[in-house]
C-alpha cells in the first residue's frame, strides 16, 4: 500500500526518483523518502506528510548519485513522522518496501540480540539489518539478500541499493507487486508502470516470489528458490499512462467528467454496435449451466457487484451472492465446483480480492477479473477478465472505474441472460439500445453540476448525512454515503429506504440532510411513502429522481436534482454520477484534500 522505485541511471537519480513518486503518491501519502548512492556512501532525505515536503527538505541538498530508491508511504506500523519514512537504512544497505513483514517481531527481536540497533518503529527496517548481517558474514549481496528473503513471511515489494556496489539494484516482489523498467543502458523498478512511464514503456512484472538483479546492462530474474527464469517483457502505453488535471481543479473533477468516453469505451468492448447485441470474449468456460455467481470485491467495487447482483438475478435469473472480501476470505464458504466467481477491482491489486481469487481458485471455480489494470496480479490470476476502460484513475475516490465496472457487468449479464435462455432477443435489444444511450445520458447529467454544487452547499457541514435507495438504488445508497465521507469527513450512511423505520429513523431532525436516490421504476412509490416518513419528521430531503417525476413535483420544500428518463436497467449509471458530484462539491465546499483524502490511499495492498 506504498509506493516503491529504483533508479539505476546515467544522471542524477533524485529528480526522476520524485517524478516517479509523484506517480504514485496514489499509493500512499503519509510520508516520502529516497536515497541515493553518493561517493561517500548512502544518503537518505525523508519528510513525513506529502511529496511537496520532500521536495522542500530535498532543496538544500546536493544529491547527484546516479543510482537511488524512493518511496511514498501509507503507514502500517509506526506514526507517519519522518523516522518511520523509507528508505530504512542498516550498515552498508538501504531499502524500500510495500507490504508487510509479519514475522518482523521475531526477527527483531533476534537482530537486537545480534547487536542490531533500530531507529523506527517499521516491520521494514529489520530487512535491511537482515541483509546487512549477511554482508557482515561475508556474503555477496545477491546472497546475502536471497538469504534474508527466505526468512521473511508476509507480502513484500523491495527494492534495495547497497553501498560499494554503484551498478547494482535488487528488488523482490511476494504478494506485492513489482515491475522491471528497461531502458537504454539503464534499469528501473517500480510498484507499477505508472511509476516507470516517465522513463520507459518496456516493462517486465515479477511473478510471486521472485527477486530480481539489475545492473545499467542487464536483468536476471530468479523464482524463490534461486533459480533464473525468463518473465515476459510487455511494451505499455506509456504515454496514455502521464496523467495530469487537465483544466481541472482536481483529479476526481476529470473523472468524473471523463465517464460519458470512458463509459462509451467499455461499452463498445462488449457490445456489438451494427447488431445491437452484447459480444462477450470468448471465455475457457461457459454459462449453459450456470447455477451460481460469486462476486468478490471492496468499497465502491463491491457497491458495483451489489448492483449486478440484481441484474443477474433479474435478468438472468441466476442466484448471486455479493462477498466483501475480507469477509470472504476468512469465511470457508462451501462452493459447488463449476460456480462462476466474479472479482471486481480498479487496481487489480487489493489484497484480500486477491486473496478471495486465490480461495475460490482453490475450491474448482471458474474465475473472471473485472479489473481496471490489465497488468494486475488479479488480471494476471483469473482464468478469464473483462476490463474496464476506464483509463488510470488518480483520485483516491473511484468514480470512473466505478461506472465502468457497472457497465461491464451490465453486458455480462445480458450475455449469460442469452446463454441461459432468459431473455429473447428482443429484450436484449431494448437492454442493449439503453447501455448504448448511457454515455449521453451521463453527459446531460454533466450539464446540471452547477444546480448540484448548489445543493451540495446544504449538505457540507452537516454532521451525519444519510442515503437512501431501494432496489437496485440500494448499492448507490451505499456509495454515496462512502463517497461523501471518504473525501468530505461527513459521517455518513446508506440504506435501504425499507429499513429506515427499523432504526435508523431515529437519527432524523432538521439537521440531517437525507438524500433519496428514487428513479421511476417498480419500486418508486415505496421509496415515495419512506421519504414522507423523513418529511414528517423533519429531515432535510434532497430527492434525486428523472426529470418527468422532478417536473410533476413542480416547486417543493425539498431540494431536487433530476436526471434523464431511462429504461431501469441502466440506473445505476445514470444515477451514480449526481451522487458523485454531490460527494466532490461537498468536499470542495469542506476544504478537504478531495484527491488525498486522509488516512486512505488508492491502493490497498495490504488486510
Ligand atoms: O482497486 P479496488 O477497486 O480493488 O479498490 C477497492 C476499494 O479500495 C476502493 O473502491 C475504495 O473503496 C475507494 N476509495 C472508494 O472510492
Amino acid at each position: 500500500m506504498c509506493g516503491i522505485v529504483g533508479i539505476l541511471g546515467q544522471n542524477s537519480a533524485a529528480p526522476r526518483l520524485v517524478e516517479s513518486l509523484r506517480r504514485l503518491e496514489y499509493r500512499g501519502y503519509d510520508s516520502a523518502g529516497i536515497a541515493t548512492l553518493e561517493h561517500d556512501g548512502i544518503v537518505r532525505v525523508r519528510a513525513p506528510g506529502k511529496l511537496a515536503s520532500l521536495e522542500t527538505a530535498l532543496e538544500p541538498v546536493r544529491l547527484t548519485g546516479t543510482s537511488g530508491i524512493g518511496h511514498t508511504r501509507w503507514a502500517t506500523h509506526g506514526a507517519p513522522n519522518e523516522t518511520n519514512a523509507h528508505p530504512h537504512v542498516a550498515p552498508g544497505v538501504a531499502i524500500v518496501h510495500n507490504g508487510i513483514i509479519e514475522n518482523f517481531r521475531e526477527l527483531k527481536a533476534e537482530l537486537t540480540g545480534l547487536g542490531c540497533e533500530f531507529e523506527s518503529q517499521t516491520d521494514t527496517e529489520i530487512v535491511a539489518h537482515l541483509i546487512s548481517e549477511g554482508l557482515k558474514d561475508g556474503r555477496g549481496p545477491r546472497h546475502a539478500v536471497h538469504a534474508a528473503l527466505k526468512r521473511l513471511e508476509g507480502a513484500f515489494a523491495l527494492a534495495i541499493m547497497i553501498e560499494g556496489y554503484p551498478d547494482l539494484l535488487i528488488g523482490a516482489r511476494k504478494g506485492s507487486p513489482l515491475a522491471v523498467g528497461h531502458g537504454e543502458n539503464e534499469n528501473y523498478l517500480g510498484s507499477d508502470a505508472i511509476a516507470l512511464a516517465v522513463m520507459t514503456n518496456k516493462v517486465t512484472y515479477l511473478e510471486e516470489g521472485d527477486w530480481v538483479v539489475l545492473s545499467r546492462q542487464s536483468v536476471e530474474i530468479y523464482d524463490a528458490d534461486g533459480d533464473p527464469v525468463d518473465r515476459t517483457m510487455q511494451h505499455t502505453n506509456a504515454s496514455a499512462l502521464l496523467v495530469d488535471k487537465g483544466n481541472h481543479r482536481h483529479f476526481m473533477a476529470k473523472e468524473i467528467a471523463e465517464q460519458p468516453e470512458v463509459i462509451g469505451h467499455t461499452l463498445a468492448e462488449y457490445i456489438d454496435l451494427a447488431e445491437g447485441k452484447v459480444d462477450l470474449p470468448d471465455f475457457p468456460f461457459g454459462f449453459e449451466n450456470l447455477e451460481r455467481i460469486t462476486i468478490t470485491a471492496c468499497g465502491t467495487a463491491y457497491y458495483a457487484g451489489l448492483a449486478a447482483k440484481y441484474w443477474f438475478e433479474r435478468v438472468a435469473r441466476i442466484p448471486a451472492d455479493v462477498d466483501i472480501a475480507s469477509e470472504f476470505r476468512y469465511r470457508e464458504a462451501p462452493m459447488v465446483p463449476g460456480g462462476l466467481s466474479i472479482f471486481v477491482s480498479q487496481s487489480g491489486e487489493t489484497a484480500d480480492t486477491l486473496a478471495a481469487l486465490r480461495y475460490c481458485q482453490a475450491n474448482h471455480q471458474n474465475t473472471l477479473g473485472i479489473v481496471n489494470v490489465r497488468e494486475s496480479t488479479i488480471a494476471r490470476e483469473c482464468e478469464a477478465i473483462m476490463p474496464t476502460f476506464a483509463g488510470p484513475e488518480i483520485g483516491v475516490a473511484s468514480t470512473k472505474a466505478f461506472t465502468c465496472q457497472l457497465a461491464v457487468l451490465a453486458c455480462l449479464a445480458i450475455g449469460i441472460a442469452r446463454a441461459k435462455g432468459t431473455l429473447s432477443s428482443t429484450e436484449e435489444t431494448e437492454l442493449v439500445d439503453a447501455l448504448i444511450g448511457v454515455p449521453r445520458h451521463v453527459a446531460e447529467i454533466l450539464k446540471e453540476e452547477r444546480h448540484i454544487e448548489e445543493i451540495a452547499r446544504t449538505v457540507a457541514g452537516s454532521r451525519d448525512v444519510l442515503y437512501l435507495g431501494r432496489g437496485i438504488s440500494f448499492p448507490l445508497a451505499l456509495e454515496g454515503a462512502l463517497k461523501l465521507k471518504e473525501i468530505s469527513y461527513i459521517h455518513a450512511e446508506g440504506y435501504a429506504a425499507g429499513e429506515l423505520k427499523h432504526g435508523p429513523i431515529a437519527l432524523i431532525d432538521e439537521s440531517v440532510p437525507v438524500i433519496v436516490i428514487a428513479p421511476h421504476d417498480d419500486l418508486f412509490d415505496k421509496t415515495m411513502s419512506n421519504m414522507q416518513e423523513v418529511a414528517a419528521r423533519g429531515g432535510k430531503i434532497i430527492l434525486i429522481t428523472d426529470k418527468q417525476t422532478a417536473e410533476k413535483n413542480g416547486s417543493t420544500e425539498f431540494a431536487q436534482i433530476s436526471v434523464p428518463v431511462t429504461n431501469p436497467f441502466v440506473n445505476p449509471m445514470i444515477y451514480a454520477v449526481p451522487v458523485q458530484l454531490l460527494a466532490y462539491h461537498a468536499a470542495v465546499f469542506m476544504g478537504t484534500d478531495v484527491d488525498q483524502p486522509r488516512n486512505l490511499a488508492k491502493s490497498v495492498t495490504v488486510e
